[in-house]
């Protein structure tokens, strides 16, 4: 449908720069709440968050984050094929010390890419797409928290 449509035009172009949108969207994570910085193990020894960005282990994390999403979005279709991958990422997180609460700033954050990246094109549908998908991705990755 329509939403869709709008999810894949959006993707074609940030998809092809994966790491410098993940930066964004990393960064302004990283605004809304500092703490997730020391989550990752080898940030320790950065000066700061600005530091922190450019470490390679970083920059492949984020890089992981942006396939994950590339996934999502050439899944549209069968989102739910992406379940159990989606189920042990959940939990490989928690095992990390991530909160489920941290995903709405996570989300925040990706909005935020969106709207830096797309300029104009970022609408109120595109945005709500976006958020559909988001939350999708979200509840699947949530249900690793479980017991
Ligand atoms: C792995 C933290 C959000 C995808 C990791 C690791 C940490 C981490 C510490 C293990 C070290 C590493 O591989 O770099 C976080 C934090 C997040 C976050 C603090 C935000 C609250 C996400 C999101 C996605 C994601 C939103 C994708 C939707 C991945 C992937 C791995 C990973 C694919 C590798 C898992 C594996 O080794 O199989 N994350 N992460 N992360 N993260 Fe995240």
């Amino acid at each position: 449908g329509k939403e869709k449509e709008l999810i894949r035009g959006s993707w074609e172009s940030l998809g092809k720069n994966k790491v410098p949108h993940g930066v964004i969207m990393f960064s302004r994570l990283f605004e809304l709440d500092p703490a997730l910085l020391t989550l990752f193990h080898y940030t320790t020894n950065c000066g700061s968050s600005q530091d922190c960005l450019s470490s390679p282990e970083f920059l492949e994390h984020v890089t992981k984050v942006m396939l994950v999403i590339d996934a999502a979005v050439s899944h549209l279709d069968d989102l739910h094929t992406l379940e159990d991958f989606l189920f042990n990422l959940g939990r490989k997180h928690q095992a990390v010390g991530v909160n489920t609460q941290s995903f709405a700033m996570v989300g925040e954050s990706l909005l935020y890419m969106l709207q830096c990246s797309l300029g104009q094109a970022y609408t109120a549908p595109l945005r709500q797409a976006w958020l559909n998908m988001y939350s999708i991705v979200v509840a699947a990755m949530s249900r690793g928290w479980a017991e």
